[in-house]
């Protein structure tokens, strides 16, 4: 990669509470969507969560294996988002739910800095949802609604990074 990639990259933040469903889903299939449209130099992604419960901890185990069955290898660390970096460092900061935009809001240091923040559900063009539900205190059917909705709204996303929507 040279400087010019550098500057053209398109950095997205997927966030949502813990870092260890939602946002790490979202992190692999818009990662396997970069790979297979060959993007690798235009588009960067990474996950965050708003709270520290789980920092350092692989994606829950319910994600990884629903994820493999369909393809996505989940192989990120919980981190929390750092306002003092990430908002710099990516230009669209995407919350899995409300209360994460809300979360981010909060944190966000300026007006410009609320401006990068994005509903992920805005971006479905299939489904009507409006938020990733979190599945952490639920059965098996609510992370595979979460790779459901994530599948499409990785595909919208996709589409108005490339200005084809
Ligand atoms: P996530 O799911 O925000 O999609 O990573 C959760 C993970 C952990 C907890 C809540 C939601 N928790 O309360 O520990």
């Amino acid at each position: 990669m040279n400087y010019t990639d550098l500057n053209i990259m398109k950095k997205i933040l997927f966030v949502c509470l813990g870092n260890i469903c939602r946002s790490p889903g979202a992190e692999a299939v818009f990662n396997a969507l970069i790979k297979k449209n060959g993007l690798e130099g235009e588009l960067f992604c990474d996950s965050a969560g708003t709270a520290a419960y789980h920092v350092g901890e692989p994606a829950d185990a319910r994600m990884r294996l629903i994820g493999s069955k369909r393809g996505y290898d989940l192989t990120s660390r919980a981190r929390k988002i750092d306002p003092n970096r990430d908002f710099d460092q990516f230009q669209y900061i995407i919350a899995m739910d409300r209360q994460n935009v809300r979360d981010l809001m909060g944190i966000a240091r300026n007006k410009n800095e609320r401006k990068q923040i994005f509903l992920m559900t805005d971006f479905c063009f299939n489904k009507t949802y409006d938020s990733v539900p979190d599945p952490y205190f639920g059965g098996d059917a609510g992370f595979e609604l979460v790779f459901d909705i994530l599948e499409d709204a990785c595909e919208g996303l996709l589409r108005k990074m490339q200005n084809k929507v």
